[in-house]
Parts: structure tokens; sequence; C-alpha cells
């Protein structure tokens, strides 16, 4: 806190009055961190999704998503029944949404481009009106001199292939290859950071193992063959990026969360392994030329299974870099019951008080050890923190939301990631998700994670006041 800061302070609460508007958050924007601590190439952006801003679901001749799909007909599998078809209307406000993204110094916008946008069969006919709706999002990028990282596949599988099996087909690899190809050859003159996947560990487990997420798939053999077909495309999506886009910085981003076993017990040491293997390793280990986890996960023995003659040479790809997406920590327990998994989370609420919106720990540490976890891998030459954020109750008070919680969660967060860099770890970028709220999935709007508060029946923006820090502290550079 600044000596003005605190004179300020004192003499509100002397007087027995409100803190002066927004003096919160100054005092919380730890002067200590400064950009310029990551140094000058350090890359800093916002995330986003197409699914989760766009809307426009039907328009232009887009095709129907799995999301679309299982919005509209598994509604009950939503908290809030909602469904992403206005989202945050992003297809029409593209144009001011950049511009505010300017505005706020933002240098980077991750998003993802919606498969059936582009193919709304997923396959065949291509449809021009999207691709020149990306086309109008990239130049505008370009104009306001934000830099794009695209997104090739975040969650939103064109129904008509998850008709002919999905990610469970096989065929779903020569799905994929033309569809990352008709992107690569589109947009790569003009986009050099690319991303393959968003999180596999996700959409694959919460689409076929626990049908939380489109296609709702509660389906153990569905799974297995997922998980492959995955991993195959992973590589398979890795080359066609690298040899289609000239100079380009290609990557994939991977969801991990440090594990901990809940006490020292051998069976629980054990667990935390096997939770590590799941969560951590299953789709990051066979990209590094690793194989599946087997050792500490038996049930990969399942997956193995679906492996074909020479895949085991394509499953590897040499990223130019790996995308760290990390929310939370997970302490874990033995629980034989489970399936495949054979463990349990200890409830985030008996960890700590400070639990996000999602039920969420808020553990900053965990992103250091995770950092220093993938610094071991010499096959990873860099990473970037592709998301990390909170989602936490938002109060819009005369036109003015003081995000308080989430500014803390982002410098605290942001603290541990410069330790690591110090330390030598190859991080060199930072995204936040997300640039704005957006429809946050089987929770629906109420989960809030934006630096820019959205009146979802207004479409208004509202920069909250962890995004006026971090204007402010991108602007000090
Ligand atoms: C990540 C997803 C992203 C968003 C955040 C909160 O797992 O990649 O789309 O939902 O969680």
């Amino acid at each position: 806190m600044t000596r003005e800061q605190y004179l300020k302070l004192t003499a509100a609460l002397a007087a027995g009055s409100l803190l002066p508007k927004g003096l919160l958050a100054e005092i919380l924007a730890d002067p200590t961190l400064r950009r310029s601590d990551f140094g000058k190439d350090f890359i800093w952006g916002t995330a986003t999704a197409a699914y989760q801003i766009e809307g426009a679901w039907n328009v232009d001749g887009k095709g129907e998503s799995i999301w679309d799909h299982f919005t509209h007909y598994k509604k009950g599998k939503i908290k809030t029944k909602e469904n992403g078809d206005v989202a945050a209307d992003f297809y029409n406000r593209y144009a001011s949404d950049i511009e505010l993204m300017r505005k706020m110094n933002i240098p980077a916008s991750r998003f993802s481009i919606g498969w059936s946008r582009v193919l709304p069969e997923g396959k065949g006919a291509v449809n021009q009106k999207g691709l020149d709706f990306y086309h109008r999002v990239i130049d505008k990028c370009l104009e306001q001199n934000v830099a794009s990282w695209v997104t090739c596949y975040h969650w939103d599988l064109p129904q008509a292939l998850e008709d002919k099996g999905g990610w469970a087909n096989r065929d779903v690899i020569g799905w994929f290859e033309d569809y990352v190809e008709l992107c690569a050859k589109t947009y790569g003159d003009k986009v050099k950071n690319w991303m393959v996947f968003n999180e596999p560990m996700a959409f694959v487990p919460l689409g076929y193992l626990i049908g939380m997420h489109a296609p709702g798939h509660v389906n153990f053999g569905k799974f297995y063959k997922a998980v492959h077909n995955v991993v195959m495309c992973h590589g398979a999506g890795g080359r066609i990026l690298k040899n289609t886009v000239k100079d380009g910085n290609i990557g994939t981003t991977f969801s991990c969360s440090h594990v901990d076993a809940k006490n020292d017990k051998p069976a629980n040491v054990k667990a935390a392994r096997r939770a590590d293997a799941f969560i951590n390793r299953l789709f990051l280990d066979p990209v590094m030329g690793r194989g599946y986890p087997t050792k500490d996960l038996p049930a990969c023995k399942h997956i193995e299974k679906h492996i074909q003659p020479g895949d085991e040479a394509k499953m590897k790809f040499d990223f130019d870099f790996v995308g760290l997406q990390n929310y939370s920590r997970m302490m874990v327990y033995n629980l034989g019951l489970i399936p495949i998994i054979h463990f349990a989370n200890v409830p985030a609420k008996k960890l700590s008080e400070n639990i996000t919106e999602m039920g969420w720990e808020v553990y900053p540490v965990g992103i250091y050890k995770l950092i220093k976890k993938y610094a071991e891998y010499p096959e990873i030459k860099k990473i970037y923190v592709t998301e990390n954020g909170a989602a936490f109750e938002d109060v819009n008070v005369n036109g003015e939301i003081n995000d308080t919680k989430r500014l803390e969660f982002i410098q605290s967060y942001l603290r541990e990631v410069l330790r690591a860099k110090n330390e030598g770890a190859p991080v060199d970028g930072y995204f936040i998700w997300s640039f704005m709220d957006n429809f946050e999935w089987a929770e629906g709007y109420r989960t809030r994670f934006g630096l820019v508060g959205v009146d979802f029946k207004t479409q208004e923006r509202t920069v909250k006041a962890s995004g006026k820090w971090f204007a402010d502290f991108l602007a000090n550079k």
C-alpha cells in the first residue's frame, strides 16, 4: 500500500464513511507485481471460446454443434437450463469487443474457431460465410494490434459427426485433419499462433465418461476409443499446422491440477499417483512420445487395445509450446469402487474457505508446482499459461464491478508464475480466462469469469476492477 493510499484509507475509516470508490482495488493492485519483471518477450493475453461467446448458433449457414444439440435436447444437464444460442453475441459485437481489448492494452487474444460454423456437416461442403466471420475477427485484431492465438477445437464438434460416432469413431482422425487443414490454409498467412486442442482431459471424460458435457455419454468403451482418437488427432493436427503455417508457433493446451494425497497412507499415496496420471498425464505423455501412463494408471490397458500398427510414432508431436491451464488443485484418497480411476476427491470446502463460485479451491502455489513439473519434461520447449482465472459473484453497483476477489486471485497466481519463471522454468506467457463473462458450459451464465462484465439482457459490457487493473498493469511496461 502506498502512503497516499494509506492516508485515504485511514481518513475514510476515521470519518466512518465508505471506502472511496475503487480504493480497495487500487490497494490490492500490488505495486510489486510489474509487467517488466516477466521480461519483454512474455506474451500477455485473455482467452475465450467460440461456443461460449459467439451466439448466432444457426446464423449464416452454421451447422449444429454438439453443444447446440446438448443444450437444446438435454437441457437438464445445464444447471440453469440455459444455452449458448446468443451467449455474449460476439458474432455481432466482435468489432467493439476487440476495440475494447485494445483499449485495455491487451496484446493477445486467444479464441477458437467453431468447426460447424465453417464446415456445417463437419466435413465436405465449406460454409464461406462462416470462414468470412473469422476473417473479419482476425482482420479486426490485426487492425487493433491484438495478436490472434487460435484454438482449432474448443469442444464444439459438429453434431453431424457425433451422429457418426464422434470422437469415438476412428474416422474422426481424417475429419479432423481436413478441418485443421482448412483452418491453416485459410488463415495461416495472417495467424501464426495456433493450438490444436483445448483441454482433452476435460472434453473427453466429461463428454464420454461422466456425461456432464456434450455429447453426454456415460460409456467406458466410447471413452477409451475417444482418448486414443484424440491423442492421434493431437499429433495429426500439430503436423498439419506445422507444415501449412509458414513460421507458425504451434502448440496445444492441457488442463492440469496439482494433486496431493489426503494423508501418507500407502493406498492414498498410490491413489494420488493414479490421479496425477489420469488428470495430468493421460493426454500429455503420449504426445511427448512417452506412451500412455499405464504403470500408474492400469486402466490405460483398455486404451492401448486401440493402438494400431504405426500409431505410436504418430501419437508423438514436437510442439513449439505447450499451453498449461490451471485453476485449482485436487486432494485425493483411494476408493476402489470408483470405476477406472479408483480415487475420489476431498471436497474443496474441506480444504479451504477460499473457494470460487465453481466450488474450486483457490490454490496459487499449485500453478507454480505445475509449471515446475512441466519444466521437467525435456520435450517441452516453452510453456504458456493459456488459461487461468476465477468465477466470483460480481455485483454491479452504479456501473462499477468491484471484483476484488478475482483481482486477488489473478495477482496471487501471477506471483507464482513469476516465481517459477525466476527459478528458470521456460514459462513465457499468461492468458486470463476470460476476456468477458460467457456461457460456462454445464453451469450456464451464473458463473462469471470475465475481466469485462456482460449484462446478458442488454449485452452491455462493463470493465471490472480486475480488468482496469490488468489494463494498468499492461500499460506499465
Ligand atoms: C476451462 C475451459 C474453459 C472455461 C474454463 C473455466 O476448463 O477450457 O472453456 O470453461 O475452464
